[in-house]
């Protein structure tokens, strides 16, 4: 389900434009699994987003299939992704290479915070970072992350409208997203009070927060 009309949703999706025929058959084979990738409609715009700020380099934190790495890869950007199940970064590193992108993407294991405070090398830094990994830690990793942007980083964090429980909780009549709702809101409040970020909210697909990191220094 979509936040937007599903009608809506269907007439802008019928303007979406794979990448590739490869990327095409990647996407249709996660949504036939199941497997959790981002929205066409999200795919477009930061599509749009990448290729008019050309970041060089972007982290990434949920792998999944590696979709989405592959996709932003398929841009030239270099990618750094982590996932925390070994099964699916496997998974994804065997789609990644199928797609011959095995140069452009590196694909860590662990969890999102103690993989970029232990994995990565401490003057790595990024110019993007895309945050799609367990919805009620987006703030953990985000400060986890911040010493290793580029001042003007771009940070796009995706699903922070929830299906729409995150503006109206009822939605959530069995509160099974309790947790998810509290702490989502406390990442825009965040990314939105803090004078370090300047941030917009979209409701692009399941919900966009893009900010730009202006006090970049670390
Ligand atoms: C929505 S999927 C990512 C989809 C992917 N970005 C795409 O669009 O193709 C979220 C992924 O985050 C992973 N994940 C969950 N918690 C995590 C954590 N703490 N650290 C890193 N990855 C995590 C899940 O295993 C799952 O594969």
């Amino acid at each position: 389900m979509n936040i937007i009309s599903d009608e809506v949703t269907r007439f802008i999706n019928g303007f979406y434009r794979a990448e590739s025929a490869q990327l095409l058959a990647l996407r249709n084979s996660c949504e036939a699994e199941r497997i959790p990738i981002i929205l066409r409609e999200t795919e477009s715009m930061l599509g749009f987003i990448i290729r008019a700020a050309r970041p060089a380099r972007l982290l990434e934190i949920g792998t999944a299939a590696g979709y989405s790495a592959a996709f932003f890869a398929s841009l030239g950007v270099q990618v750094t992704t982590i996932e925390k199940s070994p099964q699916k970064a496997q998974a994804a590193q065997e789609n990644i290479e199928a797609l011959g992108l095995s140069a452009m993407v590196r694909i860590l294991t662990g969890d999102g915070e103690e993989t970029i405070k232990n994995g990565l090398a401490a003057g790595e830094k990024f110019e993007m970072l895309f945050i799609d990994a367990a919805k009620s830690h987006y703030q953990r990793f985000l400060s986890a992350a911040l010493s290793h942007l580029e001042p003007q980083a771009l940070i796009a964090a995706d699903n922070v409208l929830l299906k729409g429980t995150i503006a109206d909780a009822t939605l959530d009549p069995g509160g099974r997203f309790k947790t998810n709702i509290k702490k989502m809101r406390q990442y825009l409040s965040f990314v939105s009070d803090d004078p370090r970020f300047d941030t917009v909210i979209v409701s692009c697909g399941d919900g966009l927060a893009l900010s730009r990191y202006i006090d970049g220094q670390g």
